[in-house]
């Protein structure tokens, strides 16, 4: 099988990479040059682990190519079609330009027996109409829509070794699935469960679980809200309810709540789809999600506030973190980075540093001042603001960061610091639903 993957994104660059790893010959094709130069020369435009080795693996044993032309899929049985699905702007909705765009272009080059493979998230009933128009074009190639559940930071290790795979598919379409199941051959003879289903529920699937782990995080982000009313703490009560094999401790770490390029922007496009479909009534529960996930952000903001003696300005402010979680470079809609922003508006002067995420954040708020190192970031600072839980800022030592900042107050925007250890150097600890 020879496969083009067409958007070289995230989604598209990992999949493109791990199917040439899997022994298939891939081609990955983008509109942007830029990005398709920097993945020729092995170079993945993100911060992914495990992504340079793939890339070099694929493209030294040339099984893996990359190109800006979309007549190379006339050479490919199999298109995977991975480009991204923005919120709109001013609106809720999801953009599908680009998938338009891409299938469109695509479909100048389809044959009888190809099959396009789409895996961008999408509202429900486009993979319908997506269908409709290869019918009209090519009535011999056929459409499964296979959405993606990796995670970034362990993208490679989803797409190798997905908890599950699901094909939405029209009847008739038995051979198109035979042969997709010879290109996730390695996952399904490990047992992978492979859902076979009809395009609404495959496209529904996918947005249903980024809505259920948006919902996770909020809970104990609505719980974190009533400990800090009464006292409590969240992180001990996440772990008490966690016990319960029904609930699980898995996505409820409480904190300054979920950002990214999926999350956020999926929950928006459903609610905005379900109203499409005249069934906004079912949804409005994920409005309340938004609303708590937000407040995260301005809480963090007032605790910032409360350590610096009730006024930002002028105060010296040290943000440790700014990608949306850790082990990505990723700053879309990212809390920490938002956080640092509004705290810069509201009057500190901000120092921000992150691992991997500095470059990107300086291209969204170059007013920002960054840098690389956390010892430059918490010099003179009235207030550290951990944002982002990387393993670097866990590790960190009060002691020795106690020496170096004007005052000793530290907020724990992620819960992810002992407080015993932090208070036991003098420092004044404060984090979202703990004591
Ligand atoms: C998410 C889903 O987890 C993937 O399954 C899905 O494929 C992907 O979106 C997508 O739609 O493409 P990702 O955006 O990489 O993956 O990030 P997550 O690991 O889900 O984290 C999302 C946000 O939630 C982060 O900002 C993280 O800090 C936050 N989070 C996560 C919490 O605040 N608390 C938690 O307990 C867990």
């Amino acid at each position: 099988m020879r496969i083009s993957v067409i958007g070289c994104g995230y989604l598209g660059a990992v999949h493109a990479a791990c199917m040439a790893h899997l022994g298939h010959e891939v081609v990955g094709v983008d509109v942007n040059a830029g990005k398709i130069e920097s993945l020729s020369a092995g170079l993945a435009p993100f911060f992914e682990p495990d992504m340079p080795a793939l890339l070099a693996e694929g493209l030294d044993s040339s099984r893996l190519t990359f190109t800006t032309d979309m007549a190379i899929t006339a050479t490919c049985n199999v298109h995977f079609i991975a480009v991204g699905t923005p919120q709109k702007k001013g609106e809720n909705g999801a953009d599908l330009r680009f998938v338009e765009a891409a299938l469109e272009d695509l479909l100048r080059y389809l044959k009888p027996g190809d099959i396009v493979v789409g895996k961008s998230t999408v509202p429900v009933g486009t993979a319908e109409r997506l269908s409709a128009m290869i019918r009209t074009n090519m009535p011999d190639a056929t459409l499964i829509w296979n959405p993606e559940f990796l995670r970034e930071g362990f993208a490679v290790a989803d797409t190798l070794n997905p908890d599950r795979l699901v094909y939405g598919t029209r009847t008739g379409s038995e051979t198109a699935v035979e042969i997709l199941d010879g290109i996730y051959g390695a996952a399904l003879e490990r047992g992978t469960p492979r859902i076979l289903t009809d395009f609404a529920t495959a496209e529904l699937v996918k947005v249903a679980a980024n809505a259920f782990l948006a919902t996770k995080i909020s809970f104990i982000n609505a719980m974190a809200e009533v400990c800090e009313a009464s006292g409590a703490d969240v992180s001990q009560l996440a772990d008490a309810i966690g016990y319960d094999p029904r609930i699980g401790r898995k996505f409820l770490n409480a904190g300054l709540g979920f950002g990214g390029g999926c999350l956020p922007k999926d929950i928006r496009a459903f609610m905005a789809r379900a109203g499409e479909l005249g069934a906004d009534q079912a949804l409005t529960f994920l409005r309340e999600v938004d609303s708590i996930n937000m407040r995260r952000r301005a809480r963090t903001i007032d605790l910032a506030r409360e350590v610096c003696g009730g006024t930002l300005l002028g105060k010296r402010i040290a943000v440790l973190g700014l990608a949306f979680k850790p082990n990505s470079d990723d700053v879309r809609d990212s809390p920490a980075l938002s956080v640092a922003a509004q705290l810069q508006l509201q009057g500190a002067s901000v120092v921000a540093s992150d691992p991997k995420a500095v470059a990107n954040s300086a291209k969204r708020f170059p007013e920002l001042e960054f840098t690389e190192t956390v010892i430059e970031a918490v010099k003179r600072a009235d207030a550290v603001m951990v944002l982002t839980e990387w393993q670097e800022y866990i590790d960190l030592s009060p002691s020795e960061l106690r020496g170096l900042v004007a005052s000793p107050n530290i907020v724990d925007g992620r819960n992810c610091l002992d407080p015993t250890k932090w208070r036991a150097e003098g420092w004044i600890y404060r984090a979202l639903g703990r004591p």
